[in-house]
């Protein structure tokens, strides 16, 4: 089993979008047993772009220890199952972040056949985003393609030092190919971290999530679906599944 945190340095570069596709894309294409934690738990999103409507019970019952595990599971069609955090400002209250690590390691413990747990951490280094880290062994980096924002991805890199856990690699998102950009070479040189994949911009994700229904869902066979399929494939260290055909044809019309 695998525990991955999904970070930035800056908030709003697409952490949660990562997290929902890349949870999906693991259960569904390649076939593997995978947990979703929303732990950006004062801004929680992750239930919302999964299309859950109602979580009566959430990460938050987790760990205060008021709930069983096995309530705080939703199952996405997809196979992927979700922890969501609580959208009620209330449920805030007396919640201490330390106690997140305890209640990741339950989960690992009594779903020891899980292959991968994905963790959507809030932004920056705050509290908040190390209780997240804390609970990882692994961590993706999440961020755009301007330069202040890479800058603080390079704060991230010092936090993830001294928290000894291992980098997988560096995800460029809402890549729009204009001259304000940083090309991929500069951002990785500017970082140092590998890239393993570049995602596109595109009206699509924010209209799959006006729909609560994730992009990879919606349009299978989209330029950003194959980036969220590259990197499961990273991850993995497996090929990307190859689609049937029936799929294939039909899905010329993704780009429509
Ligand atoms: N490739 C993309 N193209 C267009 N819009 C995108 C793309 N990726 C994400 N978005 C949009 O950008 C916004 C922020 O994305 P998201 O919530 O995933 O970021 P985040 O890093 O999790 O934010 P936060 O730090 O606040 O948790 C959302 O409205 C999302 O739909
Ligand atoms: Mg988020």
């Amino acid at each position: 089993m695998r525990v991955i945190s999904i970070i930035s340095g800056k908030g709003g570069v697409g952490k949660t979008t990562v997290v929902a596709n890349l949870g999906i894309i693991l259960a569904s294409k390649f076939k593997k047993k995978v947990i979703i934690v929303d732990c950006n738990i004062t801004t929680p999103h992750l239930g919302l772009y999964m299309g859950i409507h109602q979580h009566p019970i959430t990460l938050n019952n987790l760990i205060r220890e008021e709930s069983e595990i096995s309530e705080v599971f939703y199952t996405h069609p997809s196979g992927v199952k979700v922890v969501p955090a609580s959208l009620s400002l209330k449920d805030l209250d007396g919640l201490d972040m330390l106690h997140l690590k305890s209640a990741i390691d339950r989960i690992k413990k009594e779903y020891a056949d899980t292959d991968y747990i994905l963790l959507d951490c809030a932004p920056g280094f705050g509290r908040e985003a190390i209780a997240g880290m804390r609970s990882s062994d692994e961590v993706i980096y999440v961020t755009i393609p301007y330069f202040p924002v890479v800058v603080d991805v390079v704060k991230c890199v010092h936090v993830v030092d001294d928290l000894e856990l291992k980098p997988i690699g560096l995800i460029v998102n809402m890549k729009k190919n204009n001259k304000h950009e940083l090309t991929l070479t500069e951002v990785e040189n500017i970082t140092e971290i590998p890239i393993i994949a570049s995602i596109p911009f595109s009206h699509d994700v924010f209209k799959s999530l006006h729909n609560r229904i994730p992009i990879s869902v919606v349009k299978p066979h989209s330029k950003i679906t194959k980036q969220f399929d590259i990197i499961a494939s990273v991850i993995t260290g497996e090929e990307i599944p190859k689609s049937k055909f029936s799929d294939r044809v039909f899905g010329v019309f993704d780009k429509y």
